[in-house]
Order: C-alpha cells, then sequence, then structure tokens
C-alpha cells in the first residue's frame, strides 16, 4: 500500500504591469487631479516615494522574471519505494535532491510515453520506472550511445519487476531510433555529453516528436559553475536557459541545488526553432563522429527547414576545424573518427 504524504507544491509568480494598467491608471489620475489637486498631488507622492522604496527591496536577479516554480515538496512516497535499495546498488549519478526532483516531476504530470537520452548504467532509468510504473499505459524508451554491457545493467540487475515497459536502443544516436519510438513524447530526460555540442544536439534531435507542451529534464545545468574552469560543460546549461517555456527548479540556492530542471515547452516551438539552431554558435567542445553528422544532417533536412540546415553546416564547418586546432582536455569514445 502506498502511504499517500500530503503533496505541496510553491509557486512563486511575480506579475509585471501591463500597458492596459498603465493607460488606465494614467486616466484615473488625470481624472482625479482636475477634481481636487491637492489630495491627488500629495497621494501621488507618497505612492511614488512607496514604489520606490519597494522596487529597491525586491531588485534582484530572480524576482524580475516573470514567472518562477519551484518545487518545494515532492509526492516523494512513490520515490520512497526504491530508494533505499537504489542507493545501496550505487547505480545513480544523481544527488539526493535531483533523483527526488527526477521523481516529483514525473509524478505532478504522469507522462505515458518517456524518452530518456543518456543512461550509463541505467540509475536514472531505474527512478523513471519505478516513477511511471502505475500510470496506466505508460512505457520508457531509453538511448545511449554506448554499446558496452554496463549501460543499463542495473535495470535488470537490481530491477528486473520494473523493466516490464522498457526499451532500450543501444550504439547509435537518437535520430536513428526516434521514428521507431514515434511521436507524441509526452516527457524526456537529456543526460548525455554535458561538453558543446552535446544536450544541445540531442534536444534538437528529438524536438519534432515531443508533444506540444511536453516537459523536458536536463541534469547537470549546473556544471558550467561548479566544476573547474578547464571543463566547460556548458551544453546542458546552455540548452536548458535557451528553450522557450515554464522552468521548474529543486527549491533552494540557485547555484548548487538548480543543477537538474525541467521545461514545460511553450505552444508552438517552431517559431524558436531557428533561435535553438542558433544555440550551435558557440565553441565546441568536442567534435562529433562524421558518420554521426551525417545523420543528423539528413535528419534536420527531413524535420526542420533550409535555415535551420544552413546554421547547422556553418556551425559544424567552423568547429571542425575549431577542435582540431583546440583539442579538448578530454576525449570521448563518441568525438571525432
Ligand atoms: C552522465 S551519463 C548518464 C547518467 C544517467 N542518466 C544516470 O543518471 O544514471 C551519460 C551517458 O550518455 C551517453 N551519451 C553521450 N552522448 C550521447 C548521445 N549523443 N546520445 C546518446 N547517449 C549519449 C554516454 O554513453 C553515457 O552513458
Amino acid at each position: 500500500m502506498i502511504n499517500m504524504k500530503e503533496k505541496k507544491i510553491v509557486f512563486e509568480r511575480n506579475y509585471s504591469f501591463s500597458n492596459e494598467n498603465r493607460i488606465n491608471s494614467a486616466f484615473i489620475i488625470i481624472k482625479a487631479f482636475n477634481d481636487n489637486k491637492k489630495i491627488v498631488l500629495t497621494t501621488f507622492f507618497l505612492l511614488v516615494c512607496f514604489l520606490y522604496i519597494y522596487q529597491g527591496k525586491n531588485n534582484n536577479n530572480f524576482t524580475k522574471y516573470k514567472e518562477k516554480i519551484y518545487f518545494d515538496q515532492y509526492e516523494v512516497n512513490k520515490y520512497d519505494e526504491i530508494k533505499e535499495k537504489l542507493n545501496l546498488s550505487q547505480c545513480s549519478l544523481m544527488w539526493a535532491n535531483q533523483k527526488e526532483f527526477l521523481n516529483g516531476i514525473i509524478r505532478k504530470f504522469k507522462p505515458r510515453k518517456f524518452l530518456e537520452i543518456g543512461v550509463y548504467r541505467g540509475g536514472s532509468s531505474i527512478i523513471i520506472l519505478n516513477a511511471i510504473n502505475d500510470i496506466k499505459g505508460s512505457s520508457l524508451y531509453s538511448i545511449d550511445l554506448n554499446t558496452e554491457e554496463k549501460v543499463g545493467e542495473c535495470v535488470n540487475k537490481f530491477f528486473p519487476e520494473l523493466s516490464k515497459n522498457y526499451k532500450l536502443y543501444k550504439g547509435k544516436i537518437a535520430t536513428e531510433f526516434i521514428e521507431k519510438i514515434g511521436n507524441n513524447i509526452d516527457m524526456a530526460l537529456i543526460d548525455t555529453a554535458h561538453y558543446e555540442p552535446g544536450e544541445i544536439l540531442d534536444f534538437l534531435m528529438i524536438l519534432p516528436f515531443l508533444k506540444e507542451n511536453a516537459i523536458v529534464i536536463f541534469h547537470d545545468i549546473g556544471n558550467q559553475i561548479t566544476r573547474s574552469s578547464n571543463r566547460r560543460e556548458w551544453a546542458p546549461y546552455i540548452i536548458f536557459n535557451g528553450i522557450r517555456g515554464e522552468k521548474y527548479y529543486p527549491s533552494g540556492n540557485f547555484i548548487l541545488k538548480h543543477d537538474i530542471g525541467a521545461v514545460r515547452l511553450d505552444n508552438n516551438q517552431k517559431k524558436y526553432y531557428h533561435d535553438y539552431f542558433r544555440l550551435l554558435s558557440g565553441q565546441w567542445q568536442y567534435f562529433p563522429k562524421e558518420i554521426h553528422i551525417k545523420q543528423m544532417r539528413n535528419f534536420i533536412k527531413k524535420y526542420y527547414d533550409d535555415d535551420c540546415l544552413i546554421m547547422f553546416e556553418e556551425a559544424t564547418n567552423f568547429n571542425r576545424r575549431f577542435v582540431r586546432n583546440n583539442p579538448a582536455p578530454l576525449i570521448f569514445n563518441f568525438t571525432s573518427d
């Protein structure tokens, strides 16, 4: 029996004055001024002083943003069912609050079709499978570029009872499996290379298959500040902040606790495709294998417009040279041939 704990989600919203509000207020003031000049002038003066002080008090970077939503407490009871065993198995690469966040966001939105890119031993797959296992018709599709046996091994080794709606694809990039997996993906977790272009490309290679208002979760969106400066693990940070949608973070300090985040995509993502392709214009830390570049090119040609393809080609042509002349400190098995 599941012990249902009280669920609480904290919403913090900051609304700003719209232009319509401003015009209406101006009319009211002008009319009142005509009726009684002295009282109106004094009230107006006091109001300006109050707003000035109030603004100063709240003038930090967070409260200026139009909306922020933090999870404060999650429905953790579902995760509690596997927590101890998962910790003992040492399969997960996530911190405690990240595991709770991943479980919590799944329990809030109850996805049916979940896509995971970046599996490693399967720690995050286990959290996802556990969180969706009482959602009717739900399944997890996981993709990892690595073919090694250890990829995904923890699911069957430690939690075989969760594996009935689980499909693992190995050895290729997402473009090669996504048509088979199909569209209408409700939720995705992207946790792959971290170095540019990494997650930027992984997101672009699944975006046309995501449902309108799908949720995309990114891990390690804080590595750009928490890792040493010669490890430029910036890809999750760049793409997560670039995506248009409502953002969700764990509560707490924004540098130390916001190392995982979720974005609920705004309607009509096609409007932002060009903005997203522009995010490829950074200095890449590795260059993907040429076969993967070719597969991505074909995918872009099929699912995006000519401008996206041109941006992709310019970014790859520039970075092929850039990476050759500025080799990254770390080499990965999925980089240049
Ligand atoms: C950080 S680990 C994933 C950890 C896992 N999500 C967890 O929390 O337990 C990154 C994984 O991404 C895989 N990977 C890297 N680039 C990839 C890509 N473009 N497509 C699919 N998998 C990729 C690596 O082989 C590695 O297993």
